[in-house]
């Protein structure tokens, strides 16, 4: 699965909603988290995130390796999000 990373916190751009295929993202207060339960690993989030917070779980850098437990955690508590909305900053 794909996983959101910190750099996506307090920004929220919400590009990668967009263009997921399936219904794998959900709505924090601060940052986007992905249900790897949904995720089907077709990259196309990936490459539209203007801050490259998303990366493929063998690909998250390691400062942010807590974040793929982060995404499963959080997805499971948050509602799903498929439009776009007005970004954080
Ligand atoms: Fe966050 Fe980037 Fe999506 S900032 S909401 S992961 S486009």
């Amino acid at each position: 699965a794909y996983v959101v990373t910190a750099a996506c916190s307090g920004c929220k751009y919400t590009d990668c909603v967009v263009v997921c295929p399936c219904e794998c993202f959900h709505e924090g207060d601060q940052m986007l988290y992905i249900d790897p339960e949904e995720c089907i690993d077709c990259d196309a989030c990936r490459t539209e995130c203007p801050v490259n917070a998303i990366f493929y779980e063998d690909d998250v850098p390691d400062q942010w390796r807590e974040y793929i437990q982060i995404n499963a955690e959080m997805a499971a508590k948050t509602p799903p999000i498929t439009e776009r909305k007005a970004p954080l900053k």
